[in-house]
């Protein structure tokens, strides 16, 4: 049985102070919820949304971690830091990190380890373009992101990680896969991850759907069998809405 997981990216939206006020509307909103919830506000409003979330159903995640352990790196955030002020998620190569940052599968693979390693549980994105998929390419692409990914990650570590499917023409596009095409290539990524690892890894897996998720297509989309929750980015920005979605169920 999986249990759904509903996650919040925040992206680069609201000021540490916006950010406090809207993390306590929710850990109200949010009680009693069936399904696990996660905000991942920016690094910045992390040590007061993690003071609201503290003693909550809400759990923390980052949206990024730097690659190494300390030192000389200006501008990055290290795992123990985050792991200092309470974070226990991180969401690691999100497709804005791939597409503007130039984040690689071979950085993305150090993240994913490096985060298991310090004890940081990743929610792993992977995603096609649009130009992949109308080439034909959509397998392959979710096959390399998946298993380059992962590369060096033990079966028992993988229960760590959560994956996230979110195709690079659905996000803040408005446009959503519809439930029979996203199903089709979670399903794939189990797939690939019964080839990797196992039957029983690829059965235990969450794996998430993002790009335009909505109170409105979240319940179609969570009566898939190989969808088990949601990485929501601007649906995740309102009391209302994000709470819509964290109890599809209901
Ligand atoms: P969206 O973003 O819900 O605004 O499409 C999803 C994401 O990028 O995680």
């Amino acid at each position: 049985m999986r249990t759904a997981f509903m996650a919040g990216n925040w992206k680069m939206n609201k000021t540490p102070s916006e950010a406090v006020a809207f993390a306590k509307e929710l850990v109200e909103a949010l009680k009693g919820a069936n399904a696990k919830a996660l905000v991942a506000p920016t690094f910045v409003a992390l040590p007061g949304v993690a003071e609201v979330v503290k003693g909550s159903n809400v759990l923390l995640g980052a949206q990024n971690m730097a690659s190494v352990e300390s030192g000389a790196h200006t501008g990055e955030v290290s795992a123990d830091m985050l792991l200092d002020i309470g974070v226990q998620y991180v969401i690691l190569g999100h497709s804005e990190r791939r597409a503007i940052y130039g984040e690689t599968d071979s950085l993305i693979n150090t993240k994913v380890k490096f985060a298991i390693e310090k004890g940081l549980l990743p929610i792993l994105c992977v995603g096609e373009t649009l130009e992949e998929r109308e080439a034909g390419k959509l397998e392959e692409v979710i096959l390399t992101q998946v298993k380059e990914g992962l590369k060096g990650v033990s079966e028992a570590d993988l229960a760590k990680v959560t994956i996230a499917y979110e195709p690079v023409w659905a996000i803040g596009t408005g446009k959503t896969a519809t439930p029979d095409d996203a199903d089709a290539v979670h399903k794939y990524i189990r797939k690939v991850i019964a080839d990797l690892y196992s039957g029983s890894a690829a059965d235990a897996i969450i794996i998430q759907y993002g790009g335009s998720v909505k109170p409105d297509n979240v319940k179609e989309l969570m009566a898939m069998e190989n969808i088990d929750g949601a990485l929501v980015g601007g649906a995740s920005l309102k009391t209302d809405s994000f709470k819509s979605i964290v109890f599809f169920d209901k």
